[in-house]
């Protein structure tokens, strides 16, 4: 008996020390050590390159060619500001400075990164619900419009429920980037059945940024990136 649950116990902690495991960075990690980060098991990343229509991570090629000499898997994504002007504008300004998507397979589709307004307080931009979704609707089509890939939605859902009245219109489209900084992913957002990224910490310590998981192996985010 003590032995089967032992034999189980390997078998769980094999299947999940195979997770695929990613981290997010941004500005503040500008000298990243990739070779280090890449002999730590980290498979992908996802690199911050613009927020709003004024902002561009100065170390954003620098982090991008890093990751992508090591091998990673990696892609960036936009810290939305719909305060400042229109979803449209900002997909570009975000896809003419590093957002864009190819299927190399090694590109990770943009995301739109959605989040709580840090710069005042109204937490969601001083948008209604129905603003906020048309402000991600126009994003997300121009951003396919240009690509060919629906952006990634990373979110939480306090933020989604407060901000955008739990709306549920994106799921069948864009994927889920789910940000929860607990032991689950939690409730999800209205609209999505199940998520595709998981920003599980704040800290991936001893690696630079967030932790993020892959839900799925990685030949399942490769296929994710060629977009098959
Ligand atoms: C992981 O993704 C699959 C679909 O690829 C889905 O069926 C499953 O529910 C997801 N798991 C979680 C925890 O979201």
């Amino acid at each position: 008996m003590m032995k089967k649950l032992a034999a189980l116990l390997l078998c769980a902690s094999v299947a999940y020390s195979e997770t695929v495991k990613g981290i997010d960075v941004s500005g503040y990690q500008p000298n990243v050590n990739w070779n280090t980060v890449k002999a730590n098991g980290i498979k992908f990343v996802y690199i911050k390159a613009t927020e709003g229509t004024g902002y561009k991570n100065p170390s954003f090629n620098s982090q991008y060619t890093g990751a992508t000499n090591v091998g990673l898997i990696r892609g960036s994504y936009h810290f939305a500001r719909p305060d400042v002007s229109s979803g449209a504008v900002q997909a570009n300004y975000f896809v003419s400075n590093g957002g864009g998507w190819s299927g190399d397979g090694i590109t990770l589709p943009g995301v739109v990164d959605l989040e709580y307004n840090p710069y005042g307080t109204n937490k969601c931009y001083g948008l209604s619900a129905a603003g906020m979704v048309n402000w991600i609707r126009d994003f997300s089509n121009t951003y396919k419009t240009k690509t060919g890939r629906p952006p990634v939605i990373y979110t939480s859902t306090s933020w989604w429920q407060l901000c955008t009245g739990n709306y549920g219109g994106f799921g069948s489209e864009n994927p889920l980037w789910i940000a929860r900084y607990a032991s689950t992913p939690g409730t999800l957002p209205a609209g999505w059945a199940f998520y595709s990224f998981w920003q599980y910490t704040d800290n991936a310590s001893p690696n630079p940024g967030d932790g993020d998981y892959w839900n799925g192996s990685l030949a399942n985010l490769q296929k994710f990136a060629r977009g098959g």
